[in-house]
């Protein structure tokens, strides 16, 4: 993919400010700090466009991009599972988010995004259900992929394929840091935006 421009659209949080569903889009969800912002970062080639965090939980916004001047739009949705997130935020998350995947009619999938170096926990399974349930499309990702040698991934590869129920080779693996699997990404993106 060739990326011309990237352009920060609008913040939203629900159905009545999303901005109007007139681009196809996909949207990238995953744990707070699992590096949501950082793979999107190098998807368009940017080194800021979307904030990355060293405090995470920041962001509790959908986040919405327009890229390539109106091609199609990129979403950093709201990362979930951090402890220190207040009470009323975490309430929140559940419902924002159901209520984007089931009536986003533009969204065309989400790049489902876990760590390599942790366990899929509670929250990752809920979204892998409420996936399911819209039947959007998942491109599934496993990031951080530098933080171990080629020679020790395959047992958390294994680990999270038995708790996530997808295949092993369903993941594309990837790496902000050295760019391992970016252009993987970038085809099945470019495959379910053509969809
Ligand atoms: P929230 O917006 O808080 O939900 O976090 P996020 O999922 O957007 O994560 P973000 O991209 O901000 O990354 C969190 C931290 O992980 C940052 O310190 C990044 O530099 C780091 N990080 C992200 N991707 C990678 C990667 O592939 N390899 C390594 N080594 N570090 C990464
Ligand atoms: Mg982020």
């Amino acid at each position: 993919m060739k990326i011309s421009s990237a352009e920060f659209i609008k913040s939203a949080t629900n159905p009545g400010n999303y901005p109007p569903p007139e681009l196809a889009e996909i949207a990238f969800a995953g744990r707070s700090n699992v590096g949501k912002s950082s793979l999107i970062n190098v998807l368009v080639n940017r080194k800021s466009l979307v904030r990355t965090s060293s405090t995470p939980g920041r962001t509790q916004l959908l986040n919405f991009f327009n890229i390539n001047t109106g091609s199609f739009s990129l979403v950093d949705l709201p990362g979930y599972g951090f402890a220190k997130v207040p009470l009323s935020v975490k309430k929140a998350w559940g419902p924002m988010m159901r209520t984007y995947l089931e009536t986003r009619e533009s969204l065309k999938a989400v790049v489902f995004i876990l760590d390599i170096r942790r366990v899929p926990r509670e929250e990752d399974i809920q979204m892998l259900d409420w996936l399911e349930e819209f039947e959007v499309p998942t491109i599934p990702v496993i990031t951080k992929i530098d933080k171990l040698k080629r020679g020790q991934r395959d047992k958390p590869l294994k680990e999270i394929a038995a708790a996530t129920g997808l295949p092993k080779d369903a993941f594309s693996l990837f790496s902000a840091l050295t760019k391992e699997g970016k252009e993987e990404v970038w085809e099945r993106i470019e495959a379910a935006l053509e969809a």
